[in-house]
């Protein structure tokens, strides 16, 4: 009888992926995907063949079919959404995390993997500046972290309240208020929804026009409301990078007693800047926090980070035991204390290799590059009649509107012609938006390769296919 075993390892074309990765890298690809969804299925579907290949020409075929389907956000003209480019450090850290094939669910499956995570969430509060005795939670991105931020925020406000979630549940649970601003991001609302918060639990709070929570309206919902409290701030707006007011949030979560969770996906790197530090003045004061690893910081994805100042908290929400599943020696890390998984890829390599390849100057001028290119991009904009830069400029973030004065309808169509302009070379690659109902073009600057000079020229060619479009 003919086995079809797995080719050894020997077999393996190593070398070749390891050139094809170079090459990759360091020259130009694609920015847009080139395939339609049905010849992407044509390269990747059909039926299962029924002997093994040869990985070779596995290898051969996975290039061939991805390439026309992958995205260049490894590219400097990307600007459509902040999501990292995978930083080369990450990536060899991480071949070698599947080389190494360790997963990393508790200590003793993978000793190392398990200390170079808990390395690099020390790494992370150090450079966020956040309480050292926080535990961190490893995610896949900063869905997941809110998501287990505000596990812990409902169990600890329950108990405060009497009710033992882990014996009695959430069906007979006190009511619990979620205070959220009206702008806060999706995933958010999501993670509330997975963790058995509806609407009727949610109090929506106004914003002003950055997105930002207006702390009047908080302070007047939070007054009128009885019972458990949790409330959801956010360093960092997905459209307009706006910090919100955390001081006063911490006030009001001390003086109720209540839980203060912030997501700064990627805002909460402003805490490593040396020019944007102060936008998050009194994060600290919270209780939770969610980041990302794999959006400004360019650990490969996925990565984010999970943040809770009462271990404890953040363990008995968590928590997966099993007579099988032994402890860490000593105080020792298992990812399954502060994780939702068990078995789980050794992602701590990678957070430990990028956060080591940047070091914490690197972190530094990372931020402060991508702010300080913001700054002049807004700055080279400022006077072209036509262009509405419509948030206060104070991280990487720009909404851009493009107006000749006919009403806004007109405007949102110039602004998605601009949309289109923009990317019809294919060297740059730009989404738009709709922000307080109007439609906006996003620029998300955090490219690995961006410098000045690049939104210099970026203006230069917003302005040409303006005025082009203007007539
Ligand atoms: C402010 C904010 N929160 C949460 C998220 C979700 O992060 P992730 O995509 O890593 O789950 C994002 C993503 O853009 C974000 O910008």
């Amino acid at each position: 009888m003919k086995h079809s075993l797995p080719s050894p390892i020997s077999d393996i074309p190593f070398d070749k992926v390891a050139a094809y990765a170079a090459t990759y890298r360091s020259g130009k690809t694609n920015l847009h995907a080139t395939a339609t969804l049905e010849e992407l299925r044509a390269s990747f579907g059909g039926v299962l063949p029924e002997q093994g290949q040869p990985a070779e020409q596995i290898i051969d075929d996975l290039i061939r079919a991805a390439e026309p389907g992958l995205v260049g956000n490894t590219q400097s003209g990307f600007y459509a959404w902040v999501m990292g480019s995978s930083h080369p450090a990450g990536v060899a850290a991480d071949w070698l995390t599947s080389i190494w094939g360790q997963n990393c669910g508790i200590y003793q499956c993978s000793p190392a993997g398990s200390t170079a995570e808990e390395a690099a969430c020390n790494w992370v509060l150090d450079l966020l500046d956040l309480p050292r005795q926080s535990s961190v939670g490893l995610t896949i991105g900063a869905t997941m972290a809110g998501f287990i931020g505000l596990a812990a925020a409902r169990d600890e406000v329950l108990r405060r309240a009497g009710h033992d979630i882990a014996e009695d549940g959430l069906q007979s649970a006190p009511h619990v208020t979620i205070f959220i601003s009206d702008d806060t991001h999706a995933s958010n609302l999501a993670a509330l929804r997975y963790l058995g918060f509806g609407n009727r639990n949610i109090a929506r709070i106004a914003t002003d026009d950055q997105g930002c929570m207006l702390t009047d309206d908080l302070a007047e919902q939070m007054n009128q409301t009885q019972g458990p409290k949790i409330i959801v701030g956010t360093a960092g707006h997905i459209n307009t990078g706006a910090f919100e007011d955390f001081h006063t949030m911490a006030d009001l979560s001390e003086e109720h007693d209540a839980w203060l969770h912030i997501d700064g996906a990627f805002g909460l790197w402003a805490r490593s800047s040396s020019t944007r530090h102060a936008l998050a003045d009194g994060v600290e004061r919270a209780d939770s926090w969610s980041t990302d690893g794999h959006k400004w910081l360019h650990i490969p994805f996925d990565a984010g980070f999970a943040i809770v100042k009462d271990r404890a908290a953040h363990r008995r929400a968590m928590d997966i035991t099993a007579s099988y599943l032994p402890d860490p020696p000593g105080d020792g890390r298992n990812a399954t204390h502060f994780n939702p998984e068990l078995s789980r890829r050794a992602r701590g390599f990678t957070a430990w290799a990028t956060l080591r390849a940047f070091g914490k100057q690197g972190v530094r001028d990372l931020i402060d590059n991508h702010c300080h290119c913001a700054e002049l991009l807004a700055q080279s904009l400022a006077d072209e009649p036509g262009i509405t830069i419509h948030n206060d400029v104070v991280l990487n973030q720009l909404i851009l509107s493009f107006d000749l004065g006919r009403g806004d309808e007109d405007a949102d169509q110039m602004t998605q012609r601009m949309e289109q302009a923009l990317n019809a070379d294919g060297s740059h690659f730009f989404r738009i938006a709709k922000w307080q109902e109007r439609c906006v073009l996003r620029v998300s600057i955090l490219s690995l390769k961006t410098k000045p000079h690049h939104v210099l020229e970026l203006s230069e060619k917003m302005k040409r296919l303006w005025r082009e479009i203007r007539g």
